[in-house]
């Protein structure tokens, strides 16, 4: 394999990461890299099976909670999260979050989502700042709004996210940990009010919970907002620039831009890897891997597979062959951990790509577009920035 310019870690926030994750998918089954001290799964086949494994957990053994957020409120939430627990008492608890968020209609879902949308632009013609603000944001207003929060307490709890997941990455320092405490604490007091409200759908998942898990409950709705944040802004991100490289494609519909958004979490997800821990031996993909050992499962590589994919490295958003198969396209996980909020996330992505693309288009007419990826090891996370006078 030719050495790349960056490791696996960084593959995330690469310009182009997939010739890379190409060259591994031509390459061992599960090569183990000295750079991140992980073993690399890039097909559908080894993710698949790693994800499905019973000794493959989200934690390692030992540690649920990361030392860095020890002691700390954040790390009171982080150790309650279904994200980051497992076992069967997770899987009772997720059951339950599933079948809450499945209640959630597509009209309510459009209804607040074009609520936000309006009154984050209104009638005003949005600038640069406003365009990553309304991608960055929505999703996770939106959300906080099905908690039962009104408008003006969703835009505080959108704020005080971006602190919470300062703790999440592993190379959190004092500094992080001590913004998402602080912000902990804000958002439970904001989570509390909408559990005061028996009506909402906060106090409808804490119910059914029970009396035992109140504090869980309240911890993964504040998991619910933090989920939604970052890799529903990332899909969003993606998809305009697919919209920007191919506007021939661009969605007119809602029914197009869902197909749209299922296509760009395939061809450029927004969370480009995830990691097991694994807490005995086992043999996987054929090979004997110890105890204690870290396994990268690069999602993003899988969307490329050719064993699975047919023309894998083509863009087609509205004639993929086999894109029922949703299954299998690893970008929101399986097994366990396989993401909850799918059809909420892409329901959100497509309404807001539809509602800011016109306007992303107007705004790159007069100006040279760029982006960066934000700093993350598993987030692929573009930021905008327009030019002006570049034309
Ligand atoms: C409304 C938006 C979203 C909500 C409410 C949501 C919620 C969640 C929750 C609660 C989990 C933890 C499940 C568990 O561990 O049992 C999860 C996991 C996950 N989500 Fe989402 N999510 C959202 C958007 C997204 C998006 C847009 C993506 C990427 C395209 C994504 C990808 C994932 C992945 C990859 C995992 C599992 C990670 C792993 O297995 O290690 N999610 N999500």
């Amino acid at each position: 394999m030719t050495k790349p310019l960056f490791t696996a870690l960084q593959a995330a926030t690469q310009p182009d990461p997939y010739p890379y994750y190409t060259e591994l998918l031509q390459g061992p089954l599960l090569p183990y890299d000295t750079a991140s001290g992980c073993y690399l799964g890039s097909r559908v086949a080894v993710i698949s099976g790693v994800l499905q494994h019973p000794v493959a957990r989200v934690r390692p053994v030992g540690q649920p909670v990361p030392a860095a957020l020890q002691g700390h409120r954040c790390g009171e939430v982080f150790a309650a999260l279904l994200r980051m627990t497992d076992g069967s008492r997770q899987q009772q608890l997720k059951v339950i979050l599933q079948r809450q968020l499945a209640a959630i209609t597509p009209a309510q879902l459009t209804d607040i989502c074009e609520a936000v949308l309006h009154e984050a632009i209104g009638s005003v013609r949005p600038d640069a700042t406003q365009i990553n603000q309304l991608i960055y944001q929505t999703p996770v207003r939106v959300m906080a709004q099905f908690l039962g929060m009104q408008p003006a307490a969703a835009r505080l709890a959108a704020t005080a996210i971006a602190d919470f997941v300062r703790c999440l990455p592993a190379q959190a320092d004092a500094a992080d940990v001590s913004a998402a405490d602080a912000a902990v604490l804000q958002l439970q007091q904001l989570i509390q009010h909408c559990l005061q409200d028996a009506t909402s759908w906060s106090a409808a998942l804490s119910d059914e919970f029970g009396t035992t898990a109140v504090q869980v409950a309240a911890a993964n709705l504040l998991g619910l907002l933090s989920q939604s944040y970052e890799a529903t802004a990332g899909l969003i991100a993606n998809s305009l620039i697919r919209c920007n490289q191919q506007p021939d494609l661009a969605p007119k519909d809602q029914r197009q831009a869902l197909l749209f958004v299922r296509e760009v979490s395939r061809f450029d997800p927004p969370v480009q890897n995830t990691r097991r821990f694994l807490a005995e031996d086992a043999v996987i993909a054929g090979q004997h891997l110890p105890a204690g050992a870290t396994i990268l499962l690069l999602l993003a590589a899988a969307g490329r597979d050719p064993q699975h994919w047919t023309a894998p490295d083509q863009f087609r958003p509205y004639d993929r062959p086999g894109h029922s198969a949703v299954a299998t396209d690893l970008s929101f996980s399986l097994g366990a951990h396989q993401c909850p909020g799918r059809q909420l996330a892409e329901q959100i992505a497509a309404l807001v790509l539809l509602v800011v693309w016109p306007h992303f288009r107007d705004l790159r007419q007069g100006a040279e577009l760029r982006w960066h990826y934000q700093p993350s090891v598993n987030g692929r996370l573009a930021w905008f920035h327009f030019d002006k006078g570049a034309h």
